[in-house]
């Protein structure tokens, strides 16, 4: 399928609230996917760590792909590894519709975001919080989203960094309307509306959600908050 296909369906679901499923239950990710889709959570956000990029490992293509077929929710892996160009495929191959790495991995993004789209998915750039907008500059025009750390990768549940509010008014000014902003890390009650105000269009959330009763319940509040914060910045 084009990629275009699958980075519409994200457009149509804004503001999307994607899980982050380094917070949710390893034991049960069964159980937890049906409750997200109970949730109607938009997109699940399935954060990839190799011990190496970031001091933490979490899970790799194969986890992903056994689970793939308990939902038709939208994947995208949030790839926070050395290598993603060495690991693309798999995670491909394992069913994600979106593909995101970090620039301060890849210097030079535009073959490995070409072969992403190449491959049918939507092509995604992150950049932490110490790297400014000018190193993702080449990135203009080819890729659909851009995912902002408003935490340094690694670890959910840390507090959200404020200065990444001004990074998507920039990521914005730079890219224009039709790139897809993703904000990640310390998203919840009290920082959502903010950056729905600075203008991103899918909020990251971990601690959230899974650290709440009813994941819907908290699905549903974190959504009418990010409506709220894009209401208030028209
Ligand atoms: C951090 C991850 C995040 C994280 C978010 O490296 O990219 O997705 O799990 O968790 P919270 O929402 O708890 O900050
Ligand atoms: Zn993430």
């Amino acid at each position: 399928m084009d990629y275009s296909v699958h980075v519409q369906r994200l457009h149509a679901q804004r503001p999307a609230i994607a899980p982050s499923m380094l917070k949710c239950d390893f034991g049960d990710l069964a159980g937890d996917l049906r409750r997200l889709d109970e949730g109607q959570a938009p997109v699940i956000h399935w954060d990839v760590m190799d011990g190496h990029f970031v001091p933490n490992l979490s899970y790799g293509a194969m986890v992903i792909e056994r689970n793939r077929a308990r939902t038709k929710t939208l994947f995208d892996a949030h790839l926070m590894v050395s290598d993603p160009a060495k690991y693309l495929d798999e995670y491909v191959k394992a069913g994600c519709e979106l593909i995101t790495f970090h620039i301060e991995a890849v210097p030079d993004p535009v073959p490995l975001l070409r072969r992403i789209r190449q491959s049918g998915c939507g092509a995604g750039i992150a950049l932490n919080p110490k790297t400014s907008v000018e190193a993702i500059r080449g990135a203009v025009g080819e890729c659909d989203l851009v995912l902002v750390m408003s935490v340094e990768p690694g670890f959910g549940g840390q507090s959200f960094i404020p200065s990444a509010l001004e990074k998507v008014r920039e990521v914005r000014r730079t890219f224009g309307k039709e790139v897809l902003i993703s904000i990640d890390g310390g998203i919840g009650t009290k920082t959502i509306a903010s950056a729905a105000e600075a203008g991103a269009d899918v909020f990251v959330a971990g601690s959230a959600i899974f650290d709440q009763p009813d994941y819907r319940t908290a699905i549903n509040e974190l959504r009418q908050l990010a409506e709220q914060g894009r209401r208030g910045a028209h």
